[in-house]
């Protein structure tokens, strides 16, 4: 039994079997409805949610599970008080596998310790969230016409909130798998962690790091927006000065190549003007719906023996 906690978790060869079975359930999601039957999975989320959680949830459902959990900690024993590992230790009884979002950074990995059933991070504070990750590679993969030459050396600007945001930590490192060249554009005070890009040097990465996106628009190949993570913010001046750093909008869209994919893990706060959404550049509502695919082949892996 393993769980899923990190993108590196995954080796490139795990990371290529996820998304081509993610790419044969979407092509007939039928063969799997009673994969899971009989299971029983929680999804256990401290933090809001609704992309992950549902599609998780809606995954379970249709591998043939029933669900448990909640949605709002608010209404389980963490309001009395009750810890992480305590909690864990009493759904382990009632589910086969749980799904957890937590705004503390190593949650899930602190879950796993006391855990005998899988945990699967669903985003653990500014620290990682490699279930996105995966269905953000997936996506790419499926509208570069599903050959993994299309998803190397890929030129990808990941812009925004890279400090606290944890899909830009769990997908560059998913992506350097693949001899990418990353731009990584964000206000100085939200630049990418100096752990991330430690990693990245010791992965011989290529990656610039700028304030601005006008030189590097026209080179890139993907443009993955981010929000800017208000609830990480103590000062929320701060917050407002910089929420607005990057907008898509028609005239900055401009500066991109025709084939660019503009990405996004969602909810967007005003970062992509919805004036955008039928650019056929913009995929981002197809990849909150890919999740479900990839959440379908991770239970299943989950639950094989030879899991990830
Ligand atoms: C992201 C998350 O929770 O990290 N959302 C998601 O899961 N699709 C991004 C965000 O909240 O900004």
């Amino acid at each position: 039994m393993k769980h899923i906690l990190s993108i590196n978790d995954f080796s490139r060869e795990n990371l290529l079997d996820v998304i081509e079975e993610a790419r044969q359930i979407k092509a007939s999601p039928s063969i799997v409805q009673d994969a899971l039957h009989g299971r029983i999975i929680a999804t256990l989320f401290f933090e809001p949610s609704t992309r992950t959680r549902l599609s998780f949830e809606s995954a379970a459902l249709r591998l043939g599970a029933k669900v448990i959990g909640f949605a709002d900690a608010a209404t389980s024993s963490t309001k009395k008080g009750e810890t992480l590992e305590d909690t864990i230790k009493i759904v382990n009884g009632y589910a086969d596998a749980i799904v957890m979002r937590h705004s503390e950074t190593g949650a899930a990995t602190r879950a796993a310790e006391v855990s005998n059933v899988p945990i699967v991070n669903a985003g653990d504070g500014s620290g990682e969230h490699p279930t996105q990750a995966l269905l953000d590679i997936f996506t790419i993969h499926e509208t570069r016409n599903m050959k993994h030459e299309t998803i190397k050396e890929l030129k990808i600007a990941f812009v925004g909130d890279l400090k606290y945001g944890r899909t830009v930590h769990s997908l560059s490192q998913g992506l350097a798998h693949f001899n990418p060249k990353f731009y990584f554009v964000s206000p100085p005070s939200l630049k990418m962690p100096e752990e991330t890009l430690v990693k990245l040097k010791n992965q011989s990465i290529n990656y610039q790091e700028s304030n601005t996106w006008n030189e590097i628009a026209s080179e890139v190949d993907v443009l993955y927006m981010t929000r800017v993570q208000e609830e990480r913010f103590s000062d929320k001046a701060e917050y407002a000065r910089l929420k607005d750093a990057y907008v898509l909008n028609k005239k900055t869209a401009a500066l991109f190549k025709d084939d660019c994919l503009f990405m996004h893990p969602l909810p967007r706060v005003g970062e992509i003007n919805p004036e955008i959404d039928t650019d056929p550049r913009a995929i981002y509502f197809k990849e909150a719906h890919n999740g479900l695919w990839i959440r379908m082949a991770l239970f299943l892996r989950l639950t094989k023996k030879d899991a990830v």
